[in-house]
Formats: structure tokens, C-alpha cells, sequence
């Protein structure tokens, strides 16, 4: 939690910076928002406080814009963004049981970030491959047809690549100190 603490506090600063470029008007509520979203990833709680006070606008006005547009996300994305597809297609099809499967495994609930930062996971409107339902996209990588032991899978195959990534890793620091 301290070290997404310390993040916020990064984003804040920058933010702060960042917001006086911006007239004092509500009516610039969503380029701000969509401004802070695309830099940092998301928006943080203690920002919307300096948003509101920069733009003359409630928090409660902050989140309801927030809430309804979907592009916008409250946690920091992970290293492994997930976003379920519950368009009706999908949802047809279970991709309710899938985000359930997602949720379970992962332990995070959705909009939620893991607390070491390598699973993110939300669900989305249609991604526009209907045909491939219940579809997931992984960072930028769509699973077609998920099934439940299908979500074991890709967790799976992310953890083993990260493993194997942490071995290299391991290999080449201990061949540049055995180089030096
Ligand atoms: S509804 Fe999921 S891809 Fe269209």
C-alpha cells in the first residue's frame, strides 16, 4: 500500500503542475480527467480533490462523469492489464462466470488492482469480436473463446513468463559480476 501511496503522492505533484494549463471552468472537467487518465494511467482520489477545486466542481460531480464514461479507471493499472468483454455477446456466451473466475483466482475484485501491481482487472463494453465470445483481452492480446479452465491457463502461462524473465535476469547480473 506504501509504495502506491508514494505513487499518488508522484502523480499529485505532477498534476498540480499540470492543471494550470487548464481554464478554471467546469465545462473542462472531461479533457482534464481524460488529460490526467492518458498520462498517468488512471486518477487517483487525492488528484479529483485538486481537480475540484481547480474547476469550481463537487467530488460528487467529479465521479459521476468519472463513473459513467468507462474509459476512466480509479487504481493504477497492473503490469497485466485484464479486461473482461461483457458485451452481450460475451455475456451470452458467460463472460459474467469468466470475470468471476478472474476475480477468484486473482483475489481482486474488478476495477481493482493485485497489491503488487501485476493484475489489473475490469470489464468493458463490446471489443468488437463478437465471434470470438467470451473474449478477454490481456494487455493488448485477445483470448478468444475463455473458459474457466481457460483463465487458470493464462494466468499460468503470465506467471511462468515472469518467472523465466526474473531467471534471465538473475543469469545476466550474475555474469556481469563475474565479468567485472
Ligand atoms: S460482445 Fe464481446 S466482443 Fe462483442
Amino acid at each position: 500500500m506504501a509504495v502506491l501511496d508514494k505513487e499518488e503522492l508522484a502523480v499529485l505533484k505532477a498534476v498540480a503542475d499540470e492543471l494550470p494549463e487548464f481554464s478554471r471552468t467546469p465545462s473542462q472537467l472531461i479533457p482534464v480527467l481524460q488529460s490526467i487518465q492518458k498520462k498517468h494511467g488512471y486518477l487517483p482520489k487525492l488528484v479529483l480533490r485538486l481537480v475540484a477545486d481547480h474547476l469550481q466542481v463537487t467530488i460528487a460531480r467529479i465521479y459521476g462523469v468519472a463513473t459513467f464514461y468507462n474509459q476512466f479507471r480509479f487504481n493504477p493499472p497492473g503490469r497485466n492489464p485484464i479486461k473482461v468483454c461483457l458485451g452481450t455477446a460475451c455475456h451470452v456466451k458467460g463472460g459474467e462466470i469468466i470475470l468471476e473466475n478472474f476475480e477468484r483466482r486473482l483475489q481482486i475484485r474488478e476495477g481493482e488492482t493485485s497489491a503488487d501491481r501485476e493484475y489489473s482487472l475490469e470489464r468493458v463494453a463490446c471489443i468488437g469480436c463478437c465471434a470470438l465470445a467470451p473474449a478477454v483481452v490481456i494487455g493488448e492480446k485477445v483470448e478468444a473463446y475463455v473458459t474457466p479452465s481457460k483463465v487458470e491457463g493464462i494466468i499460468t502461462e503470465i506467471e511462468v513468463r515472469k518467472e523465466m524473465a526474473a531467471r534471465e535476469q538473475q543469469r545476466n547480473e550474475t555474469a556481469a559480476s563475474t565479468n567485472e
